[in-house]
């Protein structure tokens, strides 16, 4: 049985399927013909959408994503008030439960390992909607598809990754997947306090790309093809003092490339001002949107092949 759990499970062909599959999902969202025909892919089946932690974009486009492939939608809004967990009930005797009203769980965590716990004992797939500071593999794979897209290639690519990297998961899952191709070097922009984890420096490390740490900003933006911000993880800071400090604005724009694109796994909480929107390098949105077709395609593969 298949789980997504991290992002190092992936190969780049697979990679390369997964996003042909996307493209196809979404030309079929773009006509009302092409969606009844993605209606009658999997009807009969269920999803089931388990969040401990809060969530617009990965629940909503799973629900989404599954509703197009005509799958039911098991769910509660809010599983850490709603469900038995609440009660101190395990994660793993929920997955063993839930998993048999369902044909595949997507769990977010606010613990990290916990999605993984759910997984060695659920009957039927899993997921990874995010497990705290640990991962956020659908996330990682949408950005991929969003940097192909709007670059036309993964690899040879300057890529600066800022805000607060030692909490942020999508960070840490993007680096491992940029880490399957070839030339690729990132720039970690933080401050000292907030930087990338040893863990992701050594996976880096063995996979020869090419990585500094730095918090000078404006020295790294030149050159960069990609710019992928992310908040400060208020919810996860032992010292609610800390800032990440770094905002996306005028500034950046005035030294950035023409062609590089501007990403942020959303929410946005003010570093990158709202002025950026209209500069056609911001890809935010665009990557967002991206999202729905991404998870739609990642369903229909996972569902079909555990049929
Ligand atoms: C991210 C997350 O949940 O890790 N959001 C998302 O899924 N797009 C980023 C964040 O919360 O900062």
């Amino acid at each position: 049985m298949k789980h997504v759990l991290s992002a190092q499970q992936f190969e780049r062909a697979e990679l390369t399927d997964m996003f042909a599959r996307t493209d196809y999902m979404q030309e079929q969202y773009a006509t009302m013909a092409g969606r009844r025909e993605l209606f009658a892919t999997h009807t009969g089946r269920k999803m089931a959408a388990v969040f401990y932690e809060a969530s617009t974009r990965t629940r909503m486009s799973f629900v989404s994503a599954a509703q197009s492939l005509g799958m039911g939608i098991v769910e509660t809004e809010n599983a850490a008030l709603f469900s038995s967990a609440a009660k101190g009930e395990t994660i793993e005797d929920s997955a063993r439960v839930i998993g048999h009203y369902a044909d595949i769980l997507v769990i977010r965590s606010t613990e990290i390992g916990a999605v993984e716990k759910a997984a060695s004992v659920s009957p039927v797939p899993v997921i990874n909607g995010g497990d705290g500071a640990g991962e956020h593999p659908t996330q990682s794979l949408l950005d991929a598809y969003t940097i192909q897209n709007e670059k036309g290639r993964l690899q040879d690519l300057n890529i600066v990754i800022g805000g607060d990297l030692l909490h942020g998961r999508t960070v840490r899952s993007l680096a491992q997947l940029l880490a399957l191709y070839p030339n690729n070097s990132i720039s970690f922009v933080s401050t000292p306090d907030l930087q990338i984890g040893a863990d992701i420096r050594h996976y880096l490390d063995q996979h020869e790309t090419t990585h500094i740490e730095t918090d000078d900003l404006y020295g790294v933006l030149p050159n960069a093809d990609v710019v992928y911000w992310t908040r400060l993880q208020k919810e996860r800071l032992k010292d609610p003092a800390l800032e990440a400090g770094f905002v996306i604005g005028q500034m950046a724009l005035d030294v950035m490339r023409e062609d590089a694109i501007i990403m942020h796994p959303l929410p946005r909480v003010g570093e990158i001002e709202t002025l950026v929107d209209g500069d056609p390098r911001a890809a935010y949105f665009r990557q967002a949107e991206n999202g729905l077709h991404l998870r739609t395609a990642l369903l229909d593969q996972l569902v079909g092949e555990a049929a």
